[in-house]
This record gives C-alpha cells, sequence and structure tokens, in this order.
C-alpha cells in the first residue's frame, strides 16, 4: 500500500490481488466496459456485520447464471474475498460490489461465449443515496417522464449496468429541484429510480410494484418485516396516480435503508414529514441489521 492510498478510501479485488481502489481497473475493451456486458451486486456492512450477505452472493450467482457467465470462485470463496477488502479497508460501515464482466473476446472473435468472465469486487465507504438532513426531513422526488427500459428488452432482476433511462431520470429530477426520480413503464405505473425501489402507503397498507424492476433487498427485507409484525403489503401494478394519490411514500435501497419522501413533483406530500410508517418501517429495518442469522460478523483482526 503507498502512502498516497488511504485504505479507507477503498480496497480492491481485482485478477487475483488486493489493491487501493483508486489504482484498480479492468481493460478497457473488457465488454462489461464497451456494451455494458456485466452483472453486479452491492451488499452493505453497518457497524461491522455484513447485512444479508449470503442472499446478495445468491442474487449475484443468479445474475450471472441468467447472463451466461460463470466464475471459477464458489460463494464461499466470494464471501471470503468481500470479507477481505472490507477487513484491509478498515471500514466499519462500507458499500460493497461484487461484480462479473464479460471479459475480453479473444482476438477477431466477437462471441460471448468465447470470453474469461471476469471478476472483481471492492469495498468502498458507505454510500447514502440521500444526505443526512434529506434523510431526516424527507426527499422530492419526481415521477419522470423517462420510460424504464422495459423488462422484455432487459430483465432488471438482474442487476445490471443499463443506467442511462435512470441516469436521464437524474438529469430531470435536478432540473425540477428534486433529488431523485421514479420512471414509469409503458403503461404509467411506477417502476423504480437510481438505485432504489419505491412504496406507496394507504390507509395503512403498503404497496410497491411487483414488475419492471430490480427486487431489491431491502423491498424484501420491507416485505418479509410488515408481514411479520402484520402490516398489509402488496405487491402489484402501482400507477403513478396511486403515488400522487398515497399517504406516505418511501424509497428503499442497500445504500440508505428506507428513506421518506415528502415532495413529489415540487407539490409537498401529505403534512410534508415523513410519515408514521416509514418512520416504523425505518427503525424495524435498523433494528434488523443485527437479527440472528441475517448478519456477518467481521473479523477486523
Ligand atoms: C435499479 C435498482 N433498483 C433497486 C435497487 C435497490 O436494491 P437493494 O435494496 O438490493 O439495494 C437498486 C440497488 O442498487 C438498483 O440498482
Amino acid at each position: 500500500m503507498t502512502q498516497d492510498h488511504d485504505p479507507a478510501d477503498g480496497i480492491a479485488f481485482v485478477d487475483g490481488a488486493y489493491v487501493p481502489l483508486a489504482l484498480a481497473s479492468v481493460p478497457l475493451i473488457d465488454r462489461g466496459f464497451v456494451r455494458s456486458d456485466a452483472t453486479y451486486d452491492v451488499v452493505h456492512v453497518w457497524q461491522g456485520r455484513f447485512f444479508r450477505l449470503d442472499n446478495h452472493i445468491e442474487r449475484f450467482h443468479a445474475s450471472m447464471q441468467g447472463l451466461h457467465m460463470s466464475l471459477p470462485h464458489s460463494k464461499a470463496d466470494i464471501a471470503g474475498i468481500l470479507t477481505e477488502c472490507v477487513r484491509r479497508s478498515g471500514l466499519r460501515d462500507a458499500y460493497v460490489q461484487m461484480t462479473c464482466t464479460r471479459g475480453v473476446p479473444p482476438r477477431g472473435t466477437r462471441d460471448p461465449r468465447l470470453c474469461r468472465n471476469r471478476f472483481y469486487a471492492f469495498a468502498q465507504p458507505f454510500v447514502w443515496i440521500a444526505n443526512e438532513e434529506q434523510r431526516r426531513e424527507g426527499l422530492s422526488m419526481i415521477v419522470s417522464s423517462v420510460q424504464r427500459i422495459q423488462p422484455e428488452a432487459v430483465d432488471p432482476r438482474i442487476k445490471n449496468f443499463h443506467w442511462l433511462d435512470l441516469t436521464m431520470g437524474i438529469f430531470e429530477a435536478y432540473e425540477n429541484d428534486a433529488v431523485v426520480a421514479v420512471l414509469t413503464d409503458r403503461a404509467g405505473n411506477v417502476t423504480e429510480g437510481a438505485g432504489f425501489n419505491v412504496f406507496a402507503v394507504r390507509d395503512g397498507r403498503l404497496a410497491t410494484p411487483d414488475r419492471g424492476v430490480f427486487e431489491g433487498m431491502t423491498r424484501r427485507t420491507v416485505i418479509e418485516m410488515a408481514r411479520e409484525v402484520g402490516i398489509g403489503c402488496e405487491v402489484r401494478d402501482v400507477p403513478a396516480d396511486e403515488l400522487r394519490a398515497a399517504d406516505e411514500i418511501f424509497i428503499t435501497s442497500t445504500a440508505g435503508g428506507i428513506m421518506p419522501v415528502t415532495v413529489l413533483d415540487g407539490r409537498i406530500h401529505g403534512n410534508g414529514k415523513p410519515g408514521p410508517l416509514t418512520r416504523r418501517i425505518h427503525d424495524l429495518y435498523w433494528d434488523r441489521q443485527h437479527a440472528a442469522g441475517l448478519f456477518t460478523e467481521i473479523d477486523y483482526g
């Protein structure tokens, strides 16, 4: 480790070695880079513990299978590599990504079957979709005019690098004094935004879109918690107008947990404060970080 690179800025594992994140690279002609031909997953570490590490690695494997990718690393190997990235970084709160790219095709071919798939991973300081004040007071969101890529074209359940629709949504949000954008599908149902799922609360019940979305781990955790504590939760189409009429709105992500939305399309939503159900789910979620069977303690040595 050179003096210029503080391990707490991030540690990566690439081509079999651990390096400072700032020095990690993949070849320009890897199809992951030139064709968005890659899949990945992100797990977080909170207070020195991975949350749902095995579930994230399972989902990563399912995504690779969906894209006809494979790696020489077992699930246990991947868990070990991720743990080592975090351990070397010393980070107690971290954003940890595992990625599989298609790799570089042999010279003279474009056949994706002939590529050796590449694995890399990194740990960096915890990433928050929203800053502290936004998380406390609520975020401003727009329903974007950009449509989410259709699930028939790119399966959003396979976590992917096709983010241009989501990124255009971010631009539209900033142009409208908001910080996040939720995209709709062709039928006008809400889908998801850049790195998050969305929930609407009405009459004490939750609803979240069932199709055209990445099935986020935080979303899954909310669905499970709601069922456990007896809060109704429907996974179904959520028309944009239903979101506009909701009592409360919140978004969910590994990068920030449960985040209230208090302004929608420039109008104050509800009474402009995070609602009681959102606050309850938020607290349940952070308690859940320490639930037996869901966390993996990191030994920092
Ligand atoms: C497009 C998209 N939707 C939803 C999510 C939320 O998923 P999770 O809760 O697993 O972080 C993400 C996470 O990055 C995402 O990229």
